[in-house]
């Protein structure tokens, strides 16, 4: 129980390293949190820094729940989809930038590919809500709607999956599932956006 809880506060820890906010600092000399959405992730840099910034976010942002997740899986495999949950936390309630963080995309994406590589070694975990991603992305343009649309995707498949195969642990299920909220009411400033128009588009696919 200890090792468990020890792998969770180094999940939320880990999660909330703000990368997009030490990557705008120290490279380009911005605070992206004064710019564009605000938002501490992948997109925002991306916006305010360029796209190179905005993949060396999205890539660090992926690996520390891989890491997180790849260490606590030593402990188990309930610990490994806590400390993955803690992660995604720490993303969006950072301790280390004033619990003002990001929407948890690229977090959730990194609790996907570790649930790939380390749980159901099956590469679909992450694979179909990349594609619905990316599709979604392509009609829409919205990085915002792709996001709750990837996430979404993922908890169906995740859910209907533990179903049919009777897989365990049910865990797994709770936990893609608060995380898909998670990413629904960080983009509740999006979704109004887009119900008023506003939203930002993309402009390079
Ligand atoms: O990275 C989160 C994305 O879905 C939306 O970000 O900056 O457009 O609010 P942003």
């Amino acid at each position: 129980m200890i090792k468990i809880i020890f792998s969770i506060i180094l999940g939320y820890l880990l999660g909330s390293i703000p990368f997009a906010l030490v990557i705008g600092k120290v490279f380009y000399k911005t605070d992206i949190r004064q710019s564009g959405s605000g938002n501490l992730g992948g997109t925002n840099a991306g916006r305010i820094l360029g796209k190179k910034a905005g993949i060396a976010v999205i890539v660090c942002d992926v690996l520390k729940v891989v890491l997180a997740f790849g260490l606590a899986s030593l402990v188990s495999e309930v610990a490994a989809i806590l400390t993955g949950l803690a992660c995604c936390i720490g993303h969006c309630y950072p301790i280390f930038a004033n619990f003002k963080g990001g929407k948890a995309v690229s977090t959730i994406f990194g609790f996907l590919l570790s649930c790939a590589i380390f749980v159901f070694q099956d590469p679909w975990y992450f694979a179909g809500p990349f594609l619905m991603f990316f599709l979604v992305l392509y009609l829409f343009k919205y990085v915002s709607l792709a996001s709750i649309c990837g996430a979404l995707y993922s908890s169906i498949f995740i859910t209907s999956e533990q179903f049919i195969l009777k897989m365990e642990p049910i865990i797994i299920i709770i936990c893609s599932w608060l995380m898909t909220l998670l990413v629904i009411y960080r983009h509740k400033e999006n979704m109004k956006r887009i119900k008023e128009g506003c939203e930002n588009k993309i402009s390079w696919m």
